[in-house]
Order: C-alpha cells, then structure tokens, then sequence
C-alpha cells in the first residue's frame, strides 16, 4: 500500500499520519504538506526517521507537482486532509479558501483519476469534511448524513463544494471514494487560533482569554486521536462511496467550557482557584456565528463499531498536560505571523 496523505504536518494529519506509519509498518505513507502557517513538521519529529515515512512538500493546487508525485510513487489511495481550516481566517480571507479547499481538492481528484484509470480494483481517495458543511442547529435536533446542506461561513462553504466535488467524481467517473464530515477536534498540536489551544496558551500567559459574543454557541468536540481512529476504521471497513459523521458526543456551551478549562489550569497551575476565570473577557461575536453544532455518530457506531475511547475531562486535561510540558513548540508557533494575526483578530473587538 503506498498511501498519500495530505495535511499531515497539521494537527489532525500529524495525527494520522503517525497512527498510519506506526500501525502499518508495511504500508509506505507519504505526507504532502505546504507547510503553511498551520503546518508544522515538528509534529512528526518522532516518527520522521522511520524507513515507511516520506514527506513531499507541495501544494495541492499545482497541478504539475501532483502529476509529478503522483506519477512517481503510483500512490494506491490518499486521505485528503490538507486545508485552509479556520472561519476566522476564511471571514477575512475566502479566496485562500476556494483556492486550496475546492480547486486543491479537485486537482488531486482529476490526478488520482487519470493515474487510476482502468486500475479501480483496490484504490481509494477519502476525504475528511467537517460537520460544518450542515449549517447551524436551533437547540434541538442532531445532524446525520441526510441533512441538506447549509453551510453558511466561507470555510464551511469551501469544504461543502469540496465533498461535493468528491461525490461528483465517484458517480460521474467511478472514482472510489469515501467521505467523513467530524465535529470539532481538540489535544496536542492543534495551532493556537482555535478556540481550546488559544485560551490555554492566554490562561497560562495570564492575558484576557476572548469569548464570542454571550459565549451561549455549542460546538461538539472530539478527543483528535480518536478521530484518527475514526479515519483509520472507515478508511479499511468503510463502505466506498458512503460518507459517515464523526462526533463526540459531547456539547459544550463555549462559556461552560472555558470555565471548566480555567478550573482545570488553575489547579495544573497551582493558582487559586476562580484566579483564571477572571481572564474571560466577552468580546464582539464572529459575523455569521453559527449557533450550535451536534452530530449523530450512529452510523459509524452501529456499522463499523468506533467509538471514542476518552471523556471529555479526560481528554482536557491531556491536551492541557501537553501544552504546559511543551512550551518550546507554543513559543516557535507563536512567533511572527501568528502575532500579526492575532493583533490583527482582536485588537478591534
Ligand atoms: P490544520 O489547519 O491544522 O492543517 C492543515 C494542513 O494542511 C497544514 O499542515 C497546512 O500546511 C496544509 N495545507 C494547507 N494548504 C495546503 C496546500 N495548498 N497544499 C498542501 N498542504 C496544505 O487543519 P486541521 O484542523 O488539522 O484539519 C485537517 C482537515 O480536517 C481539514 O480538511 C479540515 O477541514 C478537517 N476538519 C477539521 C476539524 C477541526 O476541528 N480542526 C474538524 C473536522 C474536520
Ligand atoms: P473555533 O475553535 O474557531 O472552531 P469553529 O469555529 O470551527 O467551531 O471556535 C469554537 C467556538 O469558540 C466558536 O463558537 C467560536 C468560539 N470562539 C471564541 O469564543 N473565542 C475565540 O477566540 C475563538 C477562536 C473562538
């Protein structure tokens, strides 16, 4: 199996990638990346060194880069993770999006085409989505895999035209694909933009941790590795051309999350307790802010058996475990353009 992952040196595809390298020893795993701003190949320094790992750095909208790659390792299957994934980002910058998210996509569709034309017996491009594609839930009911589509963020936008681009290549040219759309991930390695790594680095700076709005949105959240055992079950035993939802089970209102995290940083920090809670501060929401996400993970349970091995406590606190023992990797990715934008993300609200 020689398998092309995209997005690896992120935070979900680091994940991956080394869940795939140190399970398959025999499969031959490449990690395409572009190394922007949001990938790091410092999350792969433990597995770098081994004989079934390679990375390629490229974009995924070259096409004649792809071709290249494609041409000379005759990958078998790719799990597609590589992406601009941030609304905020998406809110001031959506061309970025539509470049890497939908054309990327589609570029890599038409190379694993052409390049497995007449040879479908065994291939495979999946393709990891987000639960966002859905659009934004009133206080009750749940997402499955019937729900229309309604994205409503340019990211979400993005990513709903990329899954669609992934169906319209299986019905129209036979392409083997599978789809996941998962809830918010959180742990070790996630950038410090996103809402749960950006509020431990400020608790612990002791800097003012920003909450939208009233703080009353709920998102979903799921340990990452146990995403990546998501991906890793439907990749092998999930139906081609069937998509399946991942999520938690495990709504969070973001103000009673960010209370439950300063009441575990006050103690991992030795501070008094409530001292961190004083940091919230309520500040101007996110235009458009989608209200609630919830995902009905049934299928992938019922069918393929996954479910997530941590609670949420127990996945907090390793994920703050992580952060506080790796202060080296939060001070490198902190630097330069992630100070720029953060000024530039808050200093107006
Ligand atoms: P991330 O932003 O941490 O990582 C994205 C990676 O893609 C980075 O390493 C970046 O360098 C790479 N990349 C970006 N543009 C590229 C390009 N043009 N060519 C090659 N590489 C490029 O994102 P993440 O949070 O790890 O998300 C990974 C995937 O999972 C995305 O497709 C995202 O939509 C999806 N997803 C994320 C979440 C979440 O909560 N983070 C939830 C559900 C689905
Ligand atoms: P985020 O981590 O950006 O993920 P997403 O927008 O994809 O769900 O945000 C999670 C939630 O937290 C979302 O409702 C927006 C909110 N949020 C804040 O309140 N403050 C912040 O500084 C950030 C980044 C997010």
């Amino acid at each position: 199996m020689k398998l092309l992952i995209t997005g690896g040196a992120g935070f979900i595809g680091s994940h991956v990638v080394r869940l795939f390298v140190e399970k398959y020893p025999h499969y031959q795993v490449f990690n395409l990346d572009k190394l922007t701003y949001a990938g790091n190949l410092q999350n792969l320094r433990d597995i770098e060194a081994r004989a079934n790992y390679s990375f390629l750095r490229g974009d995924i909208t070259d096409a004649a880069f792809v071709e290249a790659i494609f041409s000379e390792h005759r990958f078998d299957a790719v799990v597609h993770l590589a992406a601009e994934s941030h609304v905020d980002r998406s809110i001031a910058e959506p061309l970025a999006f539509v470049e890497t998210n939908v054309l990327g996509t589609v570029n890599l569709l038409n190379t694993a085409k052409k390049h497995w034309q007449g040879l479908l017996e065994g291939k495979l491009f999946y393709h990891v989505s987000t639960d966002e594609v859905y659009g934004s839930l009133g206080e009750e009911g749940l997402f499955t895999e019937e729900t229309r589509y309604d994205p409503r963020s340019p990211y979400s936008a993005s990513k709903a035209a990329s899954d669609h681009f992934v169906r319209a290549w299986h019905h129209t040219y036979g392409l083997p694909v599978k789809l996941s759309n998962c809830s918010n991930n959180y742990g070790p390695n996630h950038f410090p933009e996103k809402l749960i790594p950006l509020a431990i680095h400020n608790i612990r700076e002791g800097r003012p941790v920003p909450v939208y709005g009233k703080g009353e949105n709920v998102r979903d959240w799921l340990y990452v590795l146990d995403h990546a055992r998501a991906i890793d079950v439907i990749f092998h035993q999930g139906k081609v051309g069937e998509t399946y939802n991942v999520g938690g089970v495990n709504e969070w209102r973001n103000l009673d999350l960010i209370e439950l995290l300063c009441e575990v940083m006050d103690e991992k920090l030795g501070r008094d307790k409530g001292e961190s809670r004083k940091l919230i501060t309520f500040v101007k929401d996110r235009a458009g802010h989608d209200l609630r996400y919830a995902i009905d993970s049934g299928k992938l349970m019922k069918e393929l058996g996954w479910k997530p091995s941590v609670t949420f406590e127990e996945g907090l606190r390793k994920t703050v475990d992580w952060y506080l023992a790796n202060e080296q990797w939060l001070k490198e990715v902190t630097s330069g353009h992630y100070r720029d934008y953060y000024t530039q993300q808050y200093e107006h609200r």
